[in-house]
């Protein structure tokens, strides 16, 4: 099983789960979520409470006894159960004890980049619960899109929603999430024991708030939503009033519809040379003798985290930004500022890794491969005893610039996810045993309807991988990024 149970022994013997199999009434409360099956079956499945960490699972010749102390572990044992049916109606006797390694184990969709409709949501949320994740984040907002259907800000929904093209194609693009959706996909996850965290980015990827609302930019020039990809340099005004406002205005319709404990605030990749140019950021850094823009962009981010803590919600943001929070944030290292990240760990600060290589899985299997996601530990070298405990979990992002249909994001997901799945959950890590059990994990995910790359190209030989990583490279290169993969390498090389 993926992922791999911290305890499990197949002994004697196989039970015939089917129609007529008895649920327990708690054991009834979780039947929908098995599949359905088409022996005659018999025995008993019973659920019961009892005080012990995780789940309990034996199946024995007359029946499945499942224990937990509450609703996540019985559903966690359901999954276990749902995995195992869906190798076959016949179970093996077996005895299973088991408990996830991080609280946090997550995956990212960009929804912004490109739309992805709500019955595909429901389908990643189906398939992260079956390998026991339990966050979902969804990129809301970004220079190419934005996709929370506001009632507050119809213009977010009217402009910022669509684009004319993606990089001169011509096709228009668009979409978004009514508020129904929304709550919709959030209930329909919190059944599965996942929690749905909204990311609105601020205060760069900001290109279509500001296309839709053009006085919330320092310059207040239109602009077009974007259709070409890059740090673009599309930054909300520090200065103004009005920026805040409509931030409190929107973070408060966000939450209205999250339920999550944390709203992700973003803060990356800020371009915040514009603020250089205003008189309204500037005007505000003397009142608040702040020295940089850099402490101007933290002003804005512990602004809006205070508005959100008045409001019972805490903060995720990028490490680019872990110096613009509070301790009681979480920073979500990708790439960067390690020294700072770590530093925020060993202080009390809790972090989720999402390392740039390899977690992100929009880039190719030639650079960040199954092996390679698989070995990654997400415990990052250099942090303290303290800093180690501080490590909330992981979460793979699937960024979508170029990733623009539900079988290629599915492709890129699995089977990479699956790895992340195990490292997530499982205490002990064996890359040759996860590979032993990789294909019975493949079957289950064909049997669900889920598209995975197979494993010879997740795990491509060295010129196979070559050949992919150019070919990806040269697709990114254009009149946008072209510039700021120069811009950030120059950059690199500064720091
Ligand atoms: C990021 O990849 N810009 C967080
Ligand atoms: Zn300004």
């Amino acid at each position: 099983m993926i992922p791999n149970p911290d305890y499990m022994k197949i002994t004697q013997g196989e039970f015939v789960f089917g129609k007529a199999t008895v649920f327990s009434e708690e054991a009834l409360k979780y039947k929908k979520f098995l599949p359905e099956t088409g022996s005659a079956g018999g025995g008993s499945v019973v659920y019961e409470k009892a005080q012990i960490e995780g789940y309990k699972l034996s199946v024995k010749e007359d029946g499945v006894k499942v224990e937990a102390s509450g609703a996540e572990g019985f559903f966690w044992a359901t999954m276990s159960l749902k995995y195992m049916l869906l190798t076959g109606s016949v179970l093996p006797c077996v005895e299973i004890e088991d408990k996830p390694r991080f609280a946090y184990r997550g995956f990212m969709l960009d929804t912004a980049r490109h739309f992805f409709s709500a019955e595909f949501i429901k389908k990643i949320i189906d398939t992260l619960a079956l390998f026991k994740f339990n966050r979902l984040h969804l990129h809301l907002s970004d220079d190419q899109g934005f996709r929370f259907g506001s009632k507050k800000f119809e213009k977010l929904v009217e402009v910022g929603s669509k684009r004319e093209g993606t990089r001169g194609d011509n096709v228009e693009h668009g979409g978004y999430y009514t508020k129904a959706e929304l709550c919709d996909i959030v209930s329909y996850a919190a059944e599965r024991h996942i929690e749905i965290i909204p990311e609105v980015d601020i205060p760069a990827h900001t290109g279509a708030i500001l296309a839709s609302y053009p006085n919330l930019s320092c310059e207040g020039k239109t602009k077009k939503v974007d259709e070409f990809f890059g740090i673009l340099g599309h930054t909300l005004c520090a200065g103004k009033d009005k920026t805040y406002k409509f931030l409190f205005d929107l973070f408060d319709e966000i939450i209205e519809v999250f339920p999550s404990k944390y709203i992700h605030i973003g803060g990356d990749e800020s371009d915040l040379s514009v603020w250089s140019k205003c008189p309204e950021c500037q005007k505000t850094k003397k009142e608040y003798k702040l020295k940089s823009n850099h402490e101007l962009k933290e002003l804005m981010l512990r602004r809006v985290e205070c508005h959100l803590k008045d409001r019972g919600r805490k903060v995720i943001c990028w490490n680019d930004a872990v110096k613009c929070v509070s301790d009681d944030a979480v920073c979500q290292y990708w790439q960067g500022k390690l020294k700072e990240t770590l530093a925020f760990a060993d202080g009390g600060g809790k972090i989720i890794v999402s390392k740039f290589s390899p977690y992100y899985l929009d880039y190719p299997h030639g650079m960040h491969s199954l092996k390679a996601v698989y070995q990654l530990n997400p415990i990052l070298d250099g942090l303290s005893s303290d800093g180690v405990k501080n490590v909330l979990g992981v979460e793979a992002p699937l960024w979508t610039e170029f990733v623009d249909s539900e079988t290629k994001a599915l492709r890129q997901m699995f089977p990479r996810l699956l790895a992340v799945a195990e490292r997530a959950w499982s205490s002990n890590a064996d890359y040759d045993a996860f590979m032993m059990r990789l294909p019975s994990a493949l079957n289950v995910l064909g049997k669900c309807g889920v598209e995975y790359t197979p494993v010879e190209k997740a795990n491509p030989k060295r010129g196979a991988a070559a050949l992919e990583t150019l070919k990806f490279g040269l697709n990114l290169i254009d009149k946008t990024t072209l510039p700021s993969l120069i811009r950030a390498a120059k950059a690199k090389s500064k720091r």
